[in-house]
């Protein structure tokens, strides 16, 4: 799907060449003509409301040039209000199938560029259409969008380019956690990755089991013990030319099926567990984002890739293993296994010399209970990371908070028979998951993201949400325009 913007007021859309016009209409509007006056005639009569989200259709009316003209009250320019307005004029619309569909803005204030971010991703959303495993799948014919605004300045266009490569990021996240684990192997995440190496500014190095013995990551191969499928552990960089600066590092889960190994998970709803490379397919995201915009910047994404399966090879709980940190790692549940293959990807990460490192991950089911579909949750224990990744949340609508991480939460992590244990009790799971991570970041700052409640929806609308691409976008496009951070500065 591509975007374009263009000057338009309502009256010139009228009669412009497009199949089907969406008019925005805020209840600050400034215009005049036939059509405002049937508009305001419908809201008198009470079939048309205020309220963001109520729709107006007409078809084939005189003097209007396109067929479908679906008029949606927005109550306002927030992009909330817009967000509303956009799922149900796509509701009226989706049965047609539209190849170009142009949107004007009737308000009289002018839209911000969150709102045409707000606007276009929304959009693509309520029109995306999974189809890889299907064999006569209901493909997106929507090709075109433009957007016409009363008046176009220079950061609107900078917005609509940025919101075009977040949909192409967010789309190729959504893809590849949607995909069955059967159809999205390590491998094929790895293929992924080197086709996106394709293009402009990204590199990709792919190891596999030999590569990651000889690095000595021992908790990952614990993991992937079990696993008949081969691991893959992927190595993404994206640099612009000019890019002098230590990079940020991304670090994205990708299990590509959870069953929980040995510590078993019950059938209902195992499925879902395909989506425990939601973090892996985050990082691809980014990556095609970046990718698409180019910008001065220089970022690496490290994804351990492996299925965690139960087996006769498969690790025991009580298994002791060692991390390529050194750290021993009592292994009390095998189903607490993100963290495992993350603890030695963020060991990787020290080679970088990175100026902060993410993790991403799909990491517990206490996260979901805390949190829920709302907010990602964010750990970390660097305010000025915190405050940025918050920050990036509230602009790209993809919310985090923060959670805390007193060292008291780490004492159910103690063992008696290595450095620590992979689990603690019951309580606060979420924030002993995070203090386990914690322990192999001394050398940067860092930060977590565990997306278990936001990576995906369950029930009848099953599938990728693909977040938290907008937020990590967002972190890394605003920071890098910001002064360096000192070396050795607060962590
Ligand atoms: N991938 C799961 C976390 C998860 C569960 C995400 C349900 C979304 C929905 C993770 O590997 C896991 O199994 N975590 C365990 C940890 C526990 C054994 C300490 C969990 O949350 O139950
Ligand atoms: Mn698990
Ligand atoms: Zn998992």
């Amino acid at each position: 799907m591509k975007f374009d913007i263009r000057k338009s007021t309502l009256n010139q859309s009228l009669q412009g060449p497009h199949d089907a016009l969406l008019v925005l209409w805020p209840d600050a509007t400034a215009v005049s003509g036939p059509f405002a006056e049937w508009v305001q005639q419908a809201r008198q009569h009470g079939d048309f409301k205020e309220a963001a989200g109520s729709v107006l259709q007409s078809y084939g009316m005189p003097g209007i040039q396109p067929r479908h003209v679906v008029v949606v009250a927005c109550a306002a320019a927030h992009p909330k209000d817009l967000r509303k307005a956009i799922r149900s004029a796509w509701a009226a619309l989706k049965a047609v199938s539209l190849k170009h569909l142009s949107i004007v803005w009737a308000g009289s204030e002018t839209l911000g560029e969150q709102g045409v971010q707000a606007l276009l991703t929304e959009l693509a959303d309520a029109s995306y259409l999974y189809a890889s495993t299907l064999s006569k799948p209901q493909r997106r014919t929507l090709k075109q969008v433009t957007l016409g605004l009363p008046q176009v300045r220079e950061s609107h266009r900078q917005a609509l380019a940025q919101a075009q490569a977040l949909v192409h990021g967010i789309e190729l996240a959504k893809e590849w956690a949607n995909r069955p684990a059967n159809h999205a192997t390590p491998s094929h995440l790895a293929d992924a990755a080197k086709a996106l190496a394709k293009k402009p500014g990204i590199g990709c190095k792919v190891l596999g089991r030999r590569e990651v013995e000889k690095l000595g990551m021992g908790a990952f191969l614990a993991v992937a013990r079990g696993a008949v499928e081969p691991l893959r552990f992927i190595v993404l960089e994206y640099k612009s030319r000019k890019s002098l600066a230590a990079p940020v590092v991304l670090v994205g889960k990708g299990i590509t099926f959870d069953t929980g190994g040995i510590s078993m998970k019950p059938a209902a709803e195992m499925d879902e567990m395909k989506f425990d490379m939601s973090g892996a397919a985050s990082v691809l995201g980014v990556f095609e984002a970046l990718a698409n915009l180019q910008p001065d910047i220089h970022v690496v994404g490290l994804i351990p890739a492996t299925e965690n399966m139960p087996d006769g090879q498969a690790i025991k709980p009580g298994d002791v293993v060692s991390s390529m940190s050194g750290q021993t790692i009592e292994i009390l549940n095998t189903d607490a296994e993100g963290r495992l293959v993350l603890c030695d990807a963020l060991t990787y990460a020290e080679r970088f010399k990175p100026r902060a490192v993410i993790d991403i991950a799909t990491l517990t089911g206490a996260c979901v209970i805390a949190l829920g579909a709302v907010r990602s949750g964010l750990f970390t224990s660097d305010d000025v990371l915190a405050a940025d990744l918050m920050a990036a949340g509230q602009v790209s609508e993809d919310l985090c908070w923060r959670m805390p991480l007193d060292d008291d939460y780490a004492d159910g992590l103690k063992s008696r028979f290595a450095d620590v244990a992979n689990v603690g009790g019951r309580a606060a799971g979420s924030i002993t998951a995070a203090k386990f991570l914690q322990r192999f970041t001394g050398k940067f700052a860092w930060a977590h993201l565990d997306i278990a409640g936001t990576a995906w929806r369950s029930g009848a609308a099953k599938g990728a949400t693909g977040r938290p691409v907008a937020l990590l976008l967002e972190y890394l496009l605003a920071t890098s325009s910001k002064a360096p951070r000192r070396p050795g500065g607060p962590r």
